[in-house]
């Protein structure tokens, strides 16, 4: 008689999930049947993906969902051009190839600004795999959803290594270990680091001023700060003029802000080269391309700062995550004085972002 036990012992043996509770078993995640399924991040060309940091906050979004389901995890990001040109997979091959996925069933499905909010709620119980249960789904989001992805107790088993993680160490993690800068950007972040830091400390400021007139990719974002404020990142700025120690580094959205700086800190003021633009909602141009790629390369040069000062941005929020320490760090907002701050401080905190 094939025995009620065995059966269990085929099932088990098959299935694999039992193998967890025995303890001499040495079978890593690695080697465990992984499903075929394919959660894809997909900001397509046309479609509104919110700019940089609403972009890195959905590819944390779908990276999690397949690390909960044991699913691959690919990206697909090619607006306002395909975002290898700025960065490369690292630790395993997320590009999207569709030969891979050729014939099997697939849904694509956005989930802008309030729809990722109302999913992020439901994911904090749901089956990601009943929810979507096509082979392949490629999803455009734009919000926060580790804070609720973790406390989802289906997934505690593979989610046991956000356990001890605050939600900057959640993303920095990840980041880190899937992105690499392109050979074109390494190389240019070699250059600024060679011929412009030069050994120096690197005293940075992002300044997010928003809606501008000065550019017209910023004329539909949302007004964020008034340009005004930066008079106090100048006021910071004036402690580290020593040129022998310091150089100012600055990125912004605003012309005006930027002329400022070069005009009140000549020989100090540090910049990347390439154009000012909105990735989102700048035309599909090769200029925008350029500014996208200058994006990603700021936001880099950000991460490795000696002190920075940070704004309303996920691009400013995502680069103080990856650059880690809270110590010299300080936040701009609208409204208040610019002072240290730390990843419990508003700006760093999720509300409808
Ligand atoms: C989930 O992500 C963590 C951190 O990057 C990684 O160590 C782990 O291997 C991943 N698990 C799966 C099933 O992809
Ligand atoms: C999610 O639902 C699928 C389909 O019903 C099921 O096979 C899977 O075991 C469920 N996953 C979890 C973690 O409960
Ligand atoms: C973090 O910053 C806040 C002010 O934003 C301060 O009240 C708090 O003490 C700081 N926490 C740590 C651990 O430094």
């Amino acid at each position: 008689m094939l025995s009620v036990l065995s059966l269990i012992l085929l099932y088990m043996v098959y299935y694999g999930d039992v193998f967890d509770r025995w303890p001499v078993s040495e079978i890593s995640s690695a080697e465990k049947p992984r499903n075929d399924k394919y959660f894809v991040y997909s900001c397509r060309k046309g479609v509104s993906c919110g700019g940089w940091g609403d972009r890195q906050k959905g590819v944390v979004a779908v990276y999690l969902m397949a690390n909960a389901t044991n699913s691959k995890f690919r990206i697909q990001l090619v607006k306002p051009c395909d975002f290898t040109r700025a960065l490369r997979p690292k630790s395993f091959n997320w590009r999207f190839n569709k030969d891979e996925v050729l014939n099997r069933p697939s849904t694509y499905q956005v989930f802008r600004n309030e729809y990722g909010r109302i999913l992020r709620e439901k994911f904090t119980t749901a089956n990601f795999t009943r929810y979507f249960s096509k082979d392949v789904t490629h999803l455009m989001i734009n919000s926060e959803f580790s804070h609720y992805i973790r406390q989802n107790k289906l997934y505690s088993h593979n989610l046991a290594w956000l356990k001890d993680l605050s939600m900057a160490e959640i993303f920095a993690t990840i980041w880190r270990d899937i992105m690499v800068l392109s050979p074109e950007l390494q190389k240019r972040y070699k250059q600024f680091v060679e011929t412009k830091v030069s050994g120096k400390k690197l005293v940075c400021a992002q300044i997010r001023v928003g809606q501008n007139r000065g550019n017209s990719d910023f004329l539909k974002d949302n007004p964020r700060m008034s340009a005004g404020q930066s008079l106090m990142v100048w006021d910071l700025f004036r402690k580290y003029t020593d040129p022998a120690k310091y150089k100012l580094f600055l990125t912004t959205d605003d012309e005006g802000v930027r002329s400022d700086a070069k005009r009140l800190f000549p020989g100090m003021l540090i910049e990347s080269d390439g154009p000012l633009g909105h990735v989102d909602l700048g035309p599909e141009t090769d200029k925008t391309c350029d500014a996208f790629k200058k994006v990603i390369l700021d936001q880099h040069i950000l991460s490795t700062c000696d002190v920075l000062i940070t704004s309303f941005s996920g691009i400013g929020r995502h680069a103080a995550y990856v650059r880690g320490k809270e110590t010299d760090l300080y936040c701009l907002e609208e409204g208040k004085d610019l002072s240290p701050c730390n990843f419990s401080s508003t700006l760093f905190q999720p509300s409808d972002w």
